[in-house]
């Protein structure tokens, strides 16, 4: 197969190149597109054979659910069994934007989305391009990001042709993602508001709305996660990474003297002379240090770095986000 490529303007797509791509998604193909957050690789959600081509595409074992787009929170609510009054206020809050809500299904969904689990998770996402793709289909559109399993996620499609060349039928190339890092997951499923990914929207901005929001254990100690694509090994680059403290250069410095391709992550450190060390500088505040990171990654991993340095960003909740991805990207196994 080979992927078509239609460039579109992020802002206001071509409506001749959204139709031919909402007709790629109702005739069960694969596009992938870009949302605020990351590319996404869509499929009709209502269609299991088109949403089986995801996993298969991916490589994501079958357990682990996808995210749901709907163009607005009253089609969310269609497709929910229950919708408690936090998912209404997160979803006026919120909504269009980088938050996905966890809540029961209803039978309209078919199992294969949701990894047969009784519940589903709902998103309206901000960018133009999705928005736009959405509402040409006229379907909800099922769509992981769209990277290989465990893998860097695309910020740019130059990184989604990277893994998922082939193996999708068409690629809307809208340009840089501006958020960068993959929405916030929340679980209203159970008794108590649970944050199981943090995202863009922060814990205090989400407890702001509805008060009381527990973190799911697994973020705070490292357990094994409830949602299955939580794994601990995620994100992850082909290189080695690891997460260091402030004083990146030297540290990486003195690992690239030893004869092994380095790449570094710092927001302060002075670009030095050793040959063998690339390094990165990102942005000091979160928001775009997020926007930056997986475009970081993907090219440290393009240029074939055995090992990438990144240093710890600060503790607080604008950056738990970006820390989360790190951790995860670090991970061992
Ligand atoms: O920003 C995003 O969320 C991007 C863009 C494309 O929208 N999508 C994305 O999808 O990151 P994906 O499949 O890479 O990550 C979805 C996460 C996974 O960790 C999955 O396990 C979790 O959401 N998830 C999906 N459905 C769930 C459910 N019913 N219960 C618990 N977790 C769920
Ligand atoms: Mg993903």
């Amino acid at each position: 197969m080979e992927t078509r490529i239609l460039t579109v303007n992020a802002e206001t797509p071509d409506p001749r190149a959204i139709a031919e791509a909402a007709s790629v998604l109702n005739a069960g193909g694969l596009v992938a597109f870009p949302t605020e957050t990351v590319y996404g690789l869509g499929a009709n959600a209502l269609d299991p054979r088109a949403v089986e081509r995801v996993f298969e595409a991916k490589g994501r074992p079958s357990h682990n659910p996808l995210i749901v787009h709907v163009e607005d929170a009253a089609r969310a609510q269609a497709l929910a069994g229950k919708w408690p009054e936090s998912a209404e206020a997160l979803a006026r809050a919120f909504w269009p934007g980088p938050l996905t809500l966890v809540v029961p299904k209803t039978d309209r969904v078919p199992a294969v989305v949701t990894g047969g689990g009784p519940t589903v998770a709902l998103r309206v996402p901000e960018h133009p391009v999705a928005l736009a793709l959405i509402r040409a289909a006229c379907v909800p559109v099922a769509a992981p990001s769209a990277n290989r399993s465990n893998r860097v996620s695309p910020t740019r499609a130059t990184h989604v042709l990277k893994q998922l060349a082939g193996r999708v039928e068409m690629l809307l190339d809208g340009g840089p993602t501006h958020r960068g890092v993959e929405s916030t997951v929340i679980s209203l499923a159970g008794p108590c508001p649970v944050l199981l990914r943090p995202g863009p929207v922060t814990p205090s901005r989400i407890s702001a709305v509805i008060g009381r929001l527990d973190l799911d254990p697994a973020l705070v100690s490292g357990a094994p996660l409830p949602s299955p694509g939580m794994m601990r090994r995620h994100y992850s680059p082909r290189a080695e990474m690891r997460i260091i403290g402030t004083d990146g250069l030297r540290a990486a410095e003195t690992a690239a003297r030893d004869g092994r391709r380095v790449g570094l992550l710092t927001c302060r450190a002075k670009p030095g002379a050793c040959p063998d060390l690339l390094i990165r500088m990102m942005p000091r505040d979160p928001r775009n240090y997020a926007r930056d990171l997986y475009a970081a990654l993907h090219e440290l991993d393009d240029l074939e770095v055995e090992l990438i340095l990144v240093e710890m960003p600060p503790g607080d909740d604008d950056w738990m986000a970006v820390r989360d991805r790190l951790h995860r990207a670090a991970a061992a196994g």
